[in-house]
């Protein structure tokens, strides 16, 4: 594997392990081989092969750690009716929603689904995102939950994002367990996770604890019956309610609880005391047409760990962009731009604990990275809808260029 050295790098900014904090280097080079960082540092040694950053930006690829990307069709028709003044919550009850893609995934073959999901791949890629966490949840059968994870898996093999496969059987009730959603609570717990397990094909299990969808008590069946299998518990809580869904989070340890759009003070404890990461999803916020923010000021004073996704999923957030959601979080969270990308990177890195390998440029690290066409980091989401970018690298190799 070839040796590859970033030269004449205006700013470096990333977090840094030693300083416990996000910091802006000027003057360095970065030298990779073997796939990893091997030196951060002023006039390096040459390498077999270089590229001149023309005195502009360097971040760590993003890591996008909450997506819903195996599906057939979007659902431009329910965005539509959204702009007819129906709500998320109204499409559903009528049947829309989750459900509603739950057909294309059944009747679609595995072929056809991981063609669509490399496409959806490209595009993260070209877009900075290096790692992206993928969610089962709209087969919501065993056979299909299966086919899902698989897609993930075999597109996982062959294409340079790396991504992280997280089961979610537990995202909607399908209609045929409309009238007994216990008795679908049985068969996650007792047939789908077994299943899973066996196959080592997800790492996570991810639920829907919310009014309308699963309850605190299913949602605990079902993340216990994932610990037993080994599957890590994450959680998509308190979105358009308090539904206790933060404090449960806190209860059974989960590494994230994302959405929190409606999370109460006492959730916000439970999450702090537990260190439990928040994932905040403002595309969906902004998606949904909707003008409450989770409340990113009062997790961060709390001593919550905050990370960014984007959610992308075809229903309630058709997003894929991090820089997009970086000028989101800035814009409408006022979060420092500094803390959106730490946030962006290095703590949705931990939400996956993979804040090891990757996450940050430093030494040792995975050469994962984005070589900007801006000088500063500001740019980022002043540009908003424009996404600067001279290459993606992947494991030290040029995987994107306009
Ligand atoms: O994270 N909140 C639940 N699940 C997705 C929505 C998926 C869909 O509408 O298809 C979300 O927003
Ligand atoms: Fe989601």
């Amino acid at each position: 594997m070839k040796s590859l050295k970033l030269t004449n790098i205006g700013q470096l900014v990333t977090y840094n392990s030693e300083q416990q904090d996000m910091v802006v280097l000027e003057n360095v080079e970065i030298a990779m081989e073997g796939g990893n960082i091997i030196e951060i540092g002023e006039n390096l040694n040459s390498a077999d092969e270089q590229i001149d950053c023309n005195g502009k930006l360097v971040t760590p690829g993003f890591v996008d750690p909450h997506t819903h990307p195996v599906f057939l069709d979007g659902r431009e028709d329910e965005f539509a009716m959204r702009l007819e003044g129906d709500t998320y919550e109204e499409i559903a009850e009528a049947g829309g929603g989750i459900v509603n893609s739950i057909n294309g995934v059944r009747n679609a073959t595995e072929s056809e689904l991981i063609s669509r999901v490399k496409t959806r791949m490209d595009r993260f890629l070209k877009l900075g995102t290096t790692t992206v966490e993928c969610k089962s949840g709209y087969g919501l059968n065993t056979e299909s939950e299966l086919k899902s994870l698989k897609v993930i898996n075999e597109v996982n093999k062959v294409h340079e994002i790396d991504m992280i496969p997280t089961f979610m059987g537990g995202h909607a009730f399908p209609p045929d367990f409309k009238n007994n959603p216990d008795g679908y609570v049985d068969l996650i717990c007792n047939e789908m996770i077994p299943a899973i397990a066996k196959q080592g094909i997800a790492k996570y299990n991810d639920v829907f604890c919310e009014n309308g969808y699963f309850t605190v008590e299913q949602t605990l069946r079902i993340l216990e019956a994932g610990n037993g299998h080994g599957l890590i518990s994450r959680i998509h809580a308190d979105e358009f309610e308090d539904s206790g869904a933060a404090l449960l989070a806190g209860e059974t340890n989960c590494i994230s609880a994302d959405h929190l759009m409606a999370v109460s003070d006492e959730g916000i404890q439970a999450l702090a005391a537990n260190n439990v990461i928040a994932t905040l999803l403002p595309g969906t916020t902004f998606f949904l047409g909707e003008s409450e923010y989770a409340p990113y000021q009062k997790m961060k004073d709390a001593g919550v760990e905050i990370a960014l996704a984007t959610d992308y999923n075809p229903g309630s957030c058709h997003i894929q962009s991090m820089p997009f959601i970086l000028a989101l979080s800035c814009i409408y969270m006022k979060m420092p731009v500094l803390d959106a990308l730490k946030a962006a990177t290095f703590t949705s890195a931990k939400s996956l604990l993979l804040n090891g390998t990757i996450g940050s440029i430093e030494v040792g690290k995975q050469a994962d990275l984005i070589v900007w066409d801006i000088e500063w980091v500001v740019q980022v989401p002043y540009l908003v809808s424009d996404q600067p970018i001279q290459s993606v690298i992947k494991n030290g190799k040029t995987v994107f260029t306009p």
